[in-house]
């Protein structure tokens, strides 16, 4: 028997063999590959977590926040964690989305769509493999999906009995969206979104399922998105993205240039449909400038995608216990300049993409918090805003002078 409840959700493997075949950074080395074919077998035969008339009616919003008439927020953990999934947990998160994409309604005049970084955010690009811990040389945490955070080896062994339990968590988390009444059966504008970076291969590619019009999309989450270390247009996950019928997103950060942009729009929204892409121009205040020559060149090329500013990835920095952190005065000049920098070359940003917890936390730098190690840092990846510090954040938003709202 079969267990999709929905017609037309079955797997697609044909996409997954031809992405398998393709170059793929920033996936972990499984100790133990064998266990892998049972895995992606089980997630393979799972009722999907989205359905793809979801991913259609997101798609079409989009493509009406590409006209100008919504602003978009994207906002929460940069790992989460499958034990904050539970229905208190997303209760607080969905409220913070609301708080956040309140204050940017009222400094906008648009409605804003409200998606979370929610739902399956379980897995991290890394810039080295390896870290050495007490003079023990460890794979580094990959998240909770690949191993776990704690500085010994046994935990940190990547272990792929995590992505079905990864993926259990993602659905007691959109079962809580939608209990809260934020999920299939509410007014699209009212809905709050999955988005997550599609980062682990082996987590993604069994989600990838066949829909009721004859394509495939990923029934992991509304809106995936590629990070900024995976986007090369020949590669695994730019390939994957090419295929799906979901809106997707793309991080672009300073060191990308104008062909690389361009070839990755060729891929991506090779008809320039509106809604279909999304760029995240996560530059760092100091280097946001930099954006302008791909807002023309993407415009010239005649894509029609969102611009998003993320004010947090390009904001890293470290204090001198090693912490990482980011400073609120750079996370809210580098949004005031992106909105700016996006209207002067003809295009307008569309929204926020924030790191951001609802809990009481010290993990970034400003609104009377300084990062400090202890109870109050407990991000396992990159420092969060707390609830604070986001809304003075996104006090920082607005359209730009000139745009009607
Ligand atoms: C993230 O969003 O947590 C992340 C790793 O972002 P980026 O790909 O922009 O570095
Ligand atoms: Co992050």
């Amino acid at each position: 028997m079969s267990r999709n409840p929905l017609p037309g959700a079955e797997h697609d493997p044909l996409i997954a063999s031809m992405v398998a075949g393709l170059p793929a950074r920033q996936q972990p080395q499984w100790p133990d590959p064998s266990l892998l074919p049972q895995v992606r077998e089980r997630l393979a035969g799972e009722p999907p977590l989205v359905s793809y008339d979801s991913v259609k009616t997101l798609g079409a919003l989009l493509a009406r926040a590409s006209e100008g008439e919504f602003c978009l927020l994207q906002a929460g953990d940069c790992v989460e964690l499958p034990t904050e999934c539970e229905p208190r947990d997303i209760a607080r998160k969905v409220e913070m989305l609301d708080v956040l994409g309140d204050i940017m309604c009222t400094s906008s005049g648009l409605p804003v769509l409200r998606v979370g970084r929610i739902a399956g955010q379980f897995s991290k690009p890394r810039s080295q493999d390896w870290e050495t811990v007490y003079e023990d040389r460890l794979p580094v945490f990959r998240g909770p999906v690949v191993n776990a955070p704690d500085p010994q080896r046994t935990a940190r062994t990547p272990d792929p009995s995590r992505i079905l339990a990864g993926m259990k968590a993602a659905r007691r988390a959109v079962t809580a969206i939608d209990r809260l009444g934020r999920g299939e059966g509410a007014p699209p504008q009212d809905r709050v979104w999955t988005s997550h970076e599609a980062l682990l291969l082996d987590y993604e590619l069994p989600q990838v399922r066949r829909h009721g019009e004859g394509g495939s999309y990923l029934a992991s989450a509304h809106w995936p998105w590629i990070g900024e270390r995976t986007r090369q247009a020949d590669n695994a996950h730019v390939r994957l993205m090419a295929e799906l019928d979901n809106p997707v997103a793309c991080k672009i950060g300073p060191e990308a240039t104008v062909d690389e942009v361009l070839a990755v729009c060729g891929v991506l929204d090779p008809h320039r449909t509106p809604g279909r892409l999304t760029l995240i121009a996560r530059f760092g205040a100091g280097q946001v400038a930099r954006v302008a020559p791909l807002v023309r060149a993407v415009k010239q090329a005649g894509h029609p995608v969102l611009w998003m500013c993320d004010p947090m990835h390009g904001n890293t920095v470290k204090t001198p216990d090693g912490l990482k952190t980011r400073k609120l005065d750079a996370i809210m000049s580098e949004i005031r300049q992106c909105i700016d920098v996006v209207s002067e070359n003809s295009e307008r940003c569309a929204g926020l993409h924030l790191e951001a917890s609802p809990d009481d936390i010290s993990e970034c730098d400003g609104a009377g918090r300084s990062p400090v190690p202890g109870p109050g840092y407990r991000s396992l990846c990159d420092p969060r805003l707390s609830l604070v510090q986001a809304v003075a954040a996104a006090a920082h938003w607005r359209l730009p002078v000139g745009a009607a709202a």
